[in-house]
């Protein structure tokens, strides 16, 4: 049962038609204020189409519109508050949660339509960036989200291993390269001896067209690039899936650019058949004059492919490969040109599924107001981040609970948990400011917080002995006011994540689960849960549902949820 489905409906047959339910549903709100009811409907927009004063539809709707879900139902200038039959309402949400456990809040909208999402894809041979992990963490949480609402989620890692930067890289290497060094370091030692590239390449022009005739070797197969290359993968990988392992991420594919190789001729060969690709300053491109967009490079003057070929090829072999509902691809903001280019020249193809493509891009992350840039020796080292967080919330560990079982464990999960949260929290297009004191902070909206509160629930669970089969069958008690505020937040659940879905924002959750952690916190320090009393058990009752409910919201963002902290 769905509350505000359910007022959504009544007042599509009060309306007759003239408003569609999905519609309705969508102006349902929850007022700010709980006197002003639990669900409130706004005629603003019914005043238009109906040509009546907005407060006078209300009242009429408010005579019209009847259900035992209902208590009351007022009308406050152009607004018709509902406030629900609490005990029905109660009653159901914790009955729902005790059963559903962590499958509490489900859509099935998805209908099980596959959705892949290129997220991460960082290049290798270069540090994995702030950026990077910004597409990691958007994307792990998108994927846990879109399968809550009944899809199939197909995480791809498109990894940027091919390219010019390759042959440069290999001429480099066998220049000046020192396989010990390379084994014990790989990142760090392949990305110095890139820039060693860089520096003599601007005395010796020579160097230049070295790597680019590598590059050329590596494309026509020639073994020696082919297994340097392959050798500067898999070390890069070897250290990328530390910082996987560390955040508990997880690929269903692989398939980067370097996969796309033999499958771009056939994308030539398409756009070649549409008549689409001109030749421009003997470069093969598509026009995109209508789309007032600039020309999509498809094949430089000498033949070879770009980012963008081996991006149409990829588009192509996912609808063939996955059949997906969607095709998303978290990616940063700067790239935004790229897949609208992408899009155009598939619709252009006349590719029907072009526009189940969406191209799902953040902001930046800023060390004090500036970009934290990976270039000019100016590493920001993910996984020392990473491991510094760790470290810093062992510390709050050692401060606070020092007879705690496993401090390391907790330590991770919280460490880690709070630079992810730090992330999600804000709408993703907001540039972010990196400071893990403000991410591991207990107070205010951060990861610690939610996964203290969730520790803390379960703390009084396990102090009173509660088990989900002492639950009482009927749990309300007309005297339950904070408790209603605790209840009316856990009805949100299944709209915050349905939000989230659509608009591709996992800030929707973080969100929520924040207001519903203040709301448990406050409702905390109001009622003595633990002191015996007749409404002990359904109370605790209550608590049970605010555990399952923060840690299903968590886990949908990737982080864990610590029994104790
Ligand atoms: N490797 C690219 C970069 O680091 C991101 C790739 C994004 N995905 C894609 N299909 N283009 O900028």
């Amino acid at each position: 049962m769905n509350f505000k489905k359910g007022l959504a409906e009544v007042l599509y047959q009060a309306l007759e038609g003239e408003l569609a339910s999905q519609n309705i549903e969508q102006l349902i709100e929850k007022p700010k204020n709980q006197d002003h009811g639990d669900l409130a409907f706004p005629c603003f927009s019914l005043a238009k189409l109906k040509r009546k004063a907005p407060n006078l539809i209300a009242q009429e709707l408010s005579e019209k519109i009847q259900s035992p879900t209902f208590e009351k139902v007022e009308v406050v200038g152009a607004y018709l508050n509902v406030f629900l039959n609490k005990k029905l309402v109660a009653e159901h949400i914790i009955n729902s949660i005790i059963t559903e456990k962590g499958k509490y809040g489900a859509h099935d909208f998805g209908q099980g339509g596959n959705v892949t999402i290129d997220m991460s894809s960082p290049n290798i041979a270069k540090p994995f960036s702030m950026g990077h992990l910004r597409s990691t963490v958007i994307g792990n949480a998108i994927a846990l989200i879109v399968e809550k609402c009944g899809y199939k989620p197909i995480k791809i890692n498109h990894l940027g291993d091919w390219g010019t930067q390759f042959g440069k890289l290999i001429s480099a290497y066998k220049r000046w390269g020192d396989e010990e060094k390379v084994k014990a370091n790989p990142i760090k030692e392949l990305l110095a001896l890139y820039i060693k590239f860089h520096a003599e390449a601007e005395t010796n022009p020579a160097l230049e067209d070295e790597g680019r005739g590598w590059f050329k070797k590596l494309e026509d197969g020639d073994q020696e690039a082919h297994s340097l290359w392959q050798w500067f993968r898999d070390e890069s990988l070897k250290e990328f899936s530390r910082i996987y392992q560390l955040m508990n991420v997880e690929f269903d594919s692989y398939a980067g650019e370097a996969f796309y190789n033999d499958k771009m001729d056939r994308v030539v060969q398409i756009l070649e058949e549409k008549q689409l690709l001109v030749e421009s300053d003997q470069a093969q491109v598509v026009e995109l004059t209508e789309e007032e967009l600039p020309p999509c490079l498809i094949k430089k003057s000498d033949g070879a492919t770009l980012y963008a070929t081996r991006d149409l090829a990829a588009a192509i072999y996912r609808k063939e490969n996955y059949d997906f509902a969607q095709s998303l691809y978290v990616v940063g903001h700067e790239q935004s040109l790229h897949f609208k280019q992408l899009i155009a020249v598939l619709n252009k193809a006349g590719f029907e599924w072009a526009d189940k493509m969406v191209h799902i891009p953040f902001g930046m992350m800023l060390k004090d107001g500036k970009k934290m840039s990976t270039r000019k020796g100016k590493v920001v080292l993910l996984e020392e981040v990473l491991n510094e967080s760790i470290t810093m919330a062992r510390y709050n560990i050692e401060e606070k609970n020092p007879n705690l079982a496993d401090k390391d464990g907790v330590a991770k999960q919280v460490g880690v948990g709070a630079v992810i949260f730090h992330d999600l929290k804000n709408n993703r297009m907001n540039d972010i400011e990196f400071s893990l004191e403000e991410m591991l902070r207990f107070e205010g909206e951060t990861g610690p917080y939610v996964q203290y509160t969730f520790a803390r629930a379960s703390s009084i669970l396990r102090k009173a002995g509660w088990k989900a089969e002492s639950a009482p069958a009927s749990v309300y008690q007309t005297t339950w006011e904070n408790e209603w505020k605790v209840i009316s937040m856990l009805m949100e659940f299944s709209s915050a994540i349905k939000r989230a879905c659509e608009n591709y924002d996992p800030s929707q959750i973080a969100k929520y689960i924040v207001d519903l952690a203040q709301v448990f916190n406050k409702y905390y320090a109001e009622v003595k849960v633990l002191e015996q009393s007749e409404e002990q058990s359904a109370r605790l009752a209550l608590v049970y549902s605010v555990t399952v409910v923060l840690k299903e919201g968590l886990r949908l963002l990737g982080i864990e949820a610590p029994e104790e902290m």
